[in-house]
């Protein structure tokens, strides 16, 4: 067989589905595993497409298996499994030669990967791919970062494996170094908010309506065909109606609720921190899902006070508030995402695309929505204004906060956690405060520091009259 035209390490579920991606694209790809015996496996698997896939159990042999310069693609877990993979390969590769991590790095070892590459003066491509395994296989939305000549080498085969939007791939160069997978982690800080704010809807109507699951499922069925029409709606509707083959119970009823994260949502979460570019609603979801695991706690609290429960008098709530209050709380969480994003732009150098990150979310993604095409549009017409002051949005919000307020404000009434709702409704009663109450953070901040303020009146660093008062006793 003649040198494959890319490389792919790490055949773990994601390396797999991308490996046969792009041999199902027309692309010779050569394959590497850390365990050897799950090569022949894999190649067993691949049916027809095993003739554009060449397997190698040794690395060398991978390597000389490769057509020059070579364009090898790393699919093993985030973290020090990357640094190790990069160690041991980097010897036996040609100064030309390009390494492409496409896991879900953490940006800032993305930043370093780039840094160490440029000073040694060899090519590396940083890439966040999204869509889970089904997106891997047959089209997963991509985000790439690096030098824009290391793009351009793969962005063929990139924009030929990707999703499509209206005939358009959804595979784009994000800017310098980390970058890909910056936007990657906001993606998925905005997974999870998107996440949250579904299960808090599920849960009003599960605890406060009094519904099963397949009934909430019903409801997210009939939401998939309106503004809120997405990936997550849509699987939510499906996980809500699936029966658990082994009691016939629903399945979802048969699901302990403590939740797993693999710490994206954390990072966004701590990079919003960073750049003062807060994201509450993302933030509510990462501590959601802490909360969730501390299962022993929670028990613990149900006991010592008994459970709030969260039932509400029938009628108090209908489908059409909790839809508002979902497209409200939709429309606010991808505004702070993006802000955060133009934020990181600036902060970082990285002249990030806005639209386009809107655009290349449109399918492939988890976070795939009717929505983002509207967001695409209101960031092409200004990429740094807060999508919630976007003429459209702004139209969306005057016509569903009533709702996101009423529930929010009923829910917590009821005793029935809302969190990520409830942020949202803060992120919205501020962002429409013209004026906060800070003016008192600035006095204590004076009081007790002589740190000084601003006046309302005139330029400058001002005290007050306390300051001589208590400082000279
Ligand atoms: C995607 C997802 C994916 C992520 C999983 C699990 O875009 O395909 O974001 O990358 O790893 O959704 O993430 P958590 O374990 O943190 O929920």
């Amino acid at each position: 067989m003649s040198a494959a035209e890319i490389g792919l390490i790490g055949l773990g579920t994601m390396g797999a589905m991308l490996a046969l991606n792009i041999a199902d694209n027309g692309f010779s790809v050569a394959v590497h595993n850390r365990t050897a015996a799950r090569i022949p496996e894999f190649l067993d698997k691949a049916g027809d497409l095993a003739e554009r896939i060449t397997g190698h159990a040794e690395l060398e042999d991978f390597v000389k298996g490769l057509a020059c310069p070579r364009n090898i693609i790393l699919m093993v877990p985030a973290g020090d499994a990357v640094d190790a993979q990069i160690e041991q390969l980097r010897p036996l590769l040609d100064s030309d030669d390009m390494i492409i991590d496409a896991g879900n790095a953490n940006f800032q070892d993305s930043e370093r990967r780039a840094t160490t590459s440029e000073e040694a003066g060899v090519p590396f491509l940083g890439i966040g791919v999204s869509g889970g395994a089904e997106g891997a296989r047959f089209g997963p939305s991509i985000m790439g970062g690096g030098t824009p000549e290391a793009w351009v080498r793969v962005a063929h085969i990139l924009k030929a494996i990707s999703a499509k939007y209206q005939g358009q791939p959804c595979a784009t160069y994000m800017g310098a170094g980390g970058a890909g997978h910056f936007v990657k982690t906001v993606h998925n800080g905005i997974e999870y908010a998107d996440m949250q704010l579904i299960a808090e809807a599920y849960g009003v109507m599960r605890d406060g309506m009094g519904m099963d699951a397949s009934a909430c499922g019903a409801v997210f069925d009939r939401w998939n065909d309106g503004l809120l029409q997405s990936y997550l709606i849509e699987i939510s509707g499906k996980v809500s109606a699936a029966t658990d083959p082994e009691t016939g119970n629903p399945m979802l009823d048969m699901i302990l609720d403590r939740a797993g994260q693999k710490g994206t949502g954390r990072w966004t979460v701590i990079e919003s921190q960073m750049l003062g570019a807060p994201v509450p609603v993302i933030e509510a979801a990462v501590v959601a899902r802490n909360l969730s695991a501390q299962r022993d706690l929670r028990l613990a609290g149900a006991e010592a006070f008994g459970p709030t429960g969260g039932a509400m008098a029938k009628g108090t709530l209908t489908f059409d508030d909790l839809e508002q209050a979902l497209i409200a709380g939709k429309v606010l969480c991808y505004a702070q995402g993006f802000e955060l994003l133009t934020k990181a732009s600036a902060e970082y150098d990285w002249d990030l695309p806005m639209a386009e990150i809107a655009e290349v979310w449109r399918e492939g993604c988890i976070i795939r929505s009717a929505m983002l095409n509207d967001m695409a549009s209101a960031l092409t017409d200004a990429p740094a204004r807060n999508l919630a002051l976007a003429p459209y949005f702004a139209d969306i919000l005057r016509k569903n906060m009533a709702g996101l307020r009423k529930v929010a404000v009923v829910a917590m009434g009821a005793g029935q956690p809302v969190p990520a709702l409830a942020s949202a409704l803060n992120y919205f009663d501020t962002l429409t405060s013209a004026r906060t109450t800070a003016n008192m953070l600035q006095a204590q901040r004076d009081y007790f520091g002589a740190h000084s303020f601003e006046r309302t009146d005139k330029e400058g660093d001002h005290h007050g009259p306390w300051l001589d008062q208590h400082l000279q006793g």
